[in-house]
């Protein structure tokens, strides 16, 4: 029985944090997941969510019925607003359709089901960097769309590489789908200059493309969450078609409750009504409707201004840290240890990612000889550095680099 059944290969990313929490070495360092440290390597609870958890546990009328099937209103009118500006016309004229997901993969999942039944395909196919996110490449064709990638990284300056990204834009069959990502690219930490985007959006518009933005780390970026959403507002105002897929996994430290939403812009509100119908079939045979928890805190903290204030302090905090933690290691490799090589990009990505740009087999040894956990890709979520582990990061780097 179940002979046919192969065994898959386990996630590459959370196959991490398992050998990490089995380690026992005391210098052990997890660069590995995407999830947020304090400077003592202990995940963060916001301070904004433990006020707001505080508000939702004391509030009598609180019950656990079902959401509707798209989800608790005021989170996801709330969470178009901020991905958006409350002053975008895709809000004032409702053109926007947006549904409570789980999470940034539920949301990409979503948006991924829906574009497969109704998208006019031209070609189906989603085009994604060369590098992604591992799982864009399991979410799309589990409904039925293959992958093809666009090339983003450049090993040679480990930035972008601009022109040959243009050149597929230019290149992919009129009306395809790219996945962009809105900021803080993962795995890279390499975006698009603000001038980079209005060029892409360009030849979108131009050739008809779909722009399928993946948004999880709104604020994780710069500290300022407008400011992060720039380059969805940017294709807006110039309408290029395009839904975002969002999160609140990173943002407000809410990995595990799985808050997320898909907004769809149409050009009419009446496109707008018709696409939520169809959301919601696709929702309530897939969740039925979406859990509570998460998204009535998240709405509490998006809805009520002393919360949103603190939150963006909060993003600040976070986000500052990391900046901090870039340039104490771009200090240590290039002033301190002299490590061969230039670490300009560590300052120069943006981010809870760097790309290091050390090979596979660099890494492979800083897991093995360093319990330094990060993906074979050479990518290091600078979050899990603070001040204590940094000095034995950056000379265990400077060894690996060194051979
Ligand atoms: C990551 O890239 O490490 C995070 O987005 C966590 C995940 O789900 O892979």
């Amino acid at each position: 029985r179940w002979t046919e059944v192969p065994l898959a290969p386990p996630d590459a990313i959370f196959q991490l944090t398992a050998a990490f929490k089995a380690d026992t070495h005391p210098n052990k360092v997890n660069l590995g997941v995407g999830a947020y440290r304090d400077d003592n390597s202990k995940p963060w609870v916001l301070p904004v969510v433990k006020k707001a958890t505080e508000i939702l546990v004391n509030d009598p009328a609180l019950d656990h019925e079902y959401l509707p099937i798209t989800g608790l209103p005021e989170y996801t009118s709330a969470a178009a607003r901020l991905v958006f500006g409350s002053d975008s016309p895709v809000i004032t004229e409702e053109r926007v359709t947006s549904v409570q997901t789980i999470s940034g993969t539920g949301a990409n999942h979503l948006g991924a089901l829906f574009l497969s039944r109704f998208y006019h395909w031209n070609d189906k196919r989603v085009f994604v960097s060369d590098p992604t996110w591992v799982n864009h490449h399991q979410i799309f064709p589990l409904v039925d769309i293959p992958v093809s990638t666009y090339p983003y990284y450049d090993p040679q300056t480990i930035g972008l590489a601009f022109p040959a990204f243009l050149d597929t834009l230019k290149k992919a069959t009129p009306r395809s789908v790219f996945l962009l990502h809105a900021c803080a690219h993962n795995p890279t930490g390499v975006d698009p200059t603000r001038e980079q985007w209005g060029e892409i959006a360009d030849v979108m518009l131009e050739k008809g493309h779909f722009a399928f933005f993946d948004s999880a780390y709104q604020g994780f970026a710069s500290g300022d969450l407008d400011n992060d959403a720039w380059a969805v507002r940017e294709f807006v105002r110039r309408n290029v078609p395009l839904l975002v897929c969002q999160s609140f996994a990173k943002n407000a430290g809410l990995y595990g409750e799985r808050v997320g939403a898909l907004h769809v812009v149409s050009p009419s509100k009446e496109a707008a009504v018709r696409i939520k119908s169809q959301l919601s079939v696709l929702a309530r045979s897939e969740i039925s409707n979406p859990p509570a928890h998460g998204a009535r805190l998240v709405s509490l903290i998006l809805n009520t201004p002393e919360l949103f204030e603190q939150w963006k302090r909060d993003v600040k905090t976070m986000s500052g840290r990391i900046i901090e933690m870039r340039k104490e290691l771009h200090r240590l490799l290039t002033e301190e240890l002299k490590t061969p090589g230039n670490w300009d990009h560590i300052v120069n990505q943006i981010g809870m990612f760097s790309f290091t740009g050390i090979s596979p087999a660099q890494s492979k040894a800083l897991v093995e000889t360093a319990h330094i956990y990060l993906t074979s890709n050479g990518r290091i979520s600078m979050a899990g550095l603070n001040k204590h582990n940094i000095r034995y990061f950056a000379e265990s780097l400077d060894k690996a680099v060194r051979g």
